[in-house]
Formats: C-alpha cells, sequence, structure tokens
C-alpha cells in the first residue's frame, strides 16, 4: 500500500487573540487602511461569489460588498466564530474551516478569491495556488497579498552586513519558523505556473516604520501611502497583486452546492449537521453554522 503524501505544515491560529493582540488598539491603523486603499483599486465592480481565503475573524470581509456572497475560509474555527458573530448568519457569508492545501470546494465554484497576510505562512505556495485555481472559473479575478523579501530596510541591512540572506535571489526566505518572504518575480512565476495571469502588482506600506507611524496620523500616512502606490516603486514590505484565471476550466457558479469531499473529492450528502462522503465515507461535521472540514468527524471520536 502506498503511504499517504506527506502534509505541509500549518501555521495553526486555533485559538489565538490574533485579534486583539496584534490589530485593535495596536498601534497597526496605517497598516489597515493602506491595505484597504489598495484592495480597493484591484477588486472587481461586480462579483458573484468570493473565496477569502484566510479571512481570520473577518477583518477585511467588509470591503467584498459588490459580491452576492462571500465565503470565509480559515483554518482556526476559533477566528471563524469571530467572525461569524460580527457579520452574522444570513446566508451572504458562508463560514467554513478547511486547510488551503484541500480545499473542499467543487472545481469551479468561484469568480473571485482573495488571498491577503496569509501566503507568508505556507511552504508549499505551488500547492496553495493550485487549489485555489481549481475552486475559480475561468476568467475569476484573484488578488493576492505576499510579503516582499526585496523590501527597502532588508536591502540596507544586506548592504551594510547586518542580515544573511539575499534580498535580491528568487528563493523564498523563512525568517521566522513558517513566516516567508517572496521575491516579487518568484511570486510572478508561480502564479504564471498555476494558470494565472498577473494584471497588476501595487506596493504597499511604505511607512510600516516605528518612528514615523509614531509621529504622524495614521490618516496623512495612509493618504501618502495611496499615491505612493501608484510608483510602481516595489521595495515595500507588503505587495498586493491582482491576477486573472486562464484557459479553461469547470464553471460551478450556478450550482448551490458548493462543497465536495476534501479527501478524495466525491459529492457529499448532507444530513441534519453532517456531511458524509459518498466515495470514502467520511463524515464531516457543521458546527454552528461553520462547515467544519479541519479533520473527519471520526477523527473527533
Ligand atoms: C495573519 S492572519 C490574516 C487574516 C486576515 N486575512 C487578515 O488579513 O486579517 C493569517 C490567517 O491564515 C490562516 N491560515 C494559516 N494557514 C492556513 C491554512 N493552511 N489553511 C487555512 N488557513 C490558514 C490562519 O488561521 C490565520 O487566520
Amino acid at each position: 500500500m502506498s503511504k499517504p503524501e506527506p502534509r505541509p505544515p500549518i501555521c495553526d491560529y486555533e485559538g489565538s487573540n490574533y485579534r486583539t493582540e496584534f490589530w485593535e488598539g495596536k498601534g497597526r491603523d496605517y497598516e489597515d487602511q493602506v491595505e484597504r486603499i489598495a484592495l480597493r483599486r484591484l477588486l472587481p465592480a461586480r462579483g458573484r461569489r468570493l473565496l477569502e481565503l484566510g479571512a481570520g475573524f473577518g477583518r477585511l470581509t467588509s470591503e467584498y460588498g459588490n459580491y452576492d456572497q462571500v465565503v470565509l475560509v480559515d483554518y482556526s474555527l476559533s477566528q471563524l466564530r469571530y467572525a461569524q458573530e460580527k457579520l452574522g448568519t444570513s446566508g451572504r457569508y458562508i463560514y467554513v474551516a478547511a486547510d488551503a492545501y484541500r480545499l473542499p470546494f467543487r472545481p469551479g465554484t468561484f469568480d473571485g478569491a482573495t488571498i491577503i497576510r496569509v501566503i507568508h505562512h505556507m511552504s508549499d505556495v505551488p500547492g496553495v495556488l493550485k487549489q485555489v485555481r481549481r475552486a475559480l472559473v475561468p476568467g475569476a479575478t484573484l488578488i493576492l497579498e505576499y510579503a516582499n523579501k526585496r523590501n527597502i530596510k532588508a536591502m540596507l541591512r544586506f548592504a551594510r552586513g547586518q542580515q544573511s540572506w539575499n534580498p535580491y535571489t528568487l528563493e523564498p526566505v523563512e525568517f521566522v519558523e513558517l513566516n516567508f518572504d517572496f521575491h516579487p518575480d518568484y511570486m510572478q512565476q508561480q502564479l504564471v505556473n498555476a494558470g494565472f495571469q498577473m494584471q497588476r502588482s501595487i506596493p504597499v506600506s511604505f511607512f510600516r516604520i516605528g518612528a514615523i507611524k509614531n509621529r504622524l496620523p495614521s490618516t496623512l500616512l495612509a493618504g501618502m501611502d495611496g499615491l505612493l502606490q501608484l510608483t510602481g516603486l516595489h521595495y515595500t514590505p507588503s505587495i498586493f497583486t491582482r491576477s486573472i484565471a486562464e484557459n479553461a476550466s469547470v464553471d460551478n457558479l450556478n450550482t448551490g452546492n458548493l462543497f465536495v469531499c476534501p479527501e478524495c473529492g466525491a459529492e457529499l450528502l448532507q444530513q441534519g449537521d453532517t456531511l458524509t462522503c459518498s466515495g470514502c465515507g467520511q463524515h464531516w461535521a457543521i458546527r454552528d453554522g461553520i462547515y467544519d472540514f479541519k479533520a473527519p468527524l471520526d477523527e473527533y471520536a
């Protein structure tokens, strides 16, 4: 019998206080504002169904009002619970706990996807992009943010001999366990390899420097950042990109049932709060309105 493929490690936010320890009242209003400016520049005017991959506690979900439906996917049930408390259970939002490397969606389920502040936790970028590409219809828009290794701070540190890794080479750098910075050319190549055509790339967060942020109001800095985003100077710590999914694939945008088994890809049959795979027979739970594909029910037992 062949051994199951090893799975890439996951940066697990289960039970973390990401919202209160990283964002709220933590001096990151500037970063939040500039990310919204970049997103607004890149989002299409209208859309049907958006996959928000690594949605966390739904910090940016309010930006996706142009989509009829938003599917928030995150590996952390606790992050999704907070998002659900905030955004509600109207059916406009669907909450899905799943691993980005094993998405539980029918091919061609979405006409848009966003991945913001998430891919820096991924050791297997091609693996994630392949999963996302498969879930999209041809012509769909992907907005991907990544952490840029060729940023001005890293370039200066490297020039002064204070940093061992080279910001100009293509390979990703893991500066802390499961935290990667990527070169812009590397990311563009990965997008092309996965079947995307990159249309636009925007440098973001020019002023992510404590000494500047502490002295000037975040709205002023965000306004200046918004202008600098148009310069094409890709030396910032964060880069936002917009790509289009190319070539033929299946279109299931009109199919009501979004899910297939993340293990084997077969149809799922729902009975109450349990989904049963018609292929491998595994069971998956719906917990208080959150679809839980982290592990089959059988493994929870
Ligand atoms: C830094 S947070 C960003 C959250 C949100 N996008 C934002 O910008 O506020 C990263 C999120 O990615 C999720 N994540 C990390 N690895 C994942 C994986 N393999 N599959 C699904 N989600 C993952 C984490 O649970 C976490 O909520």
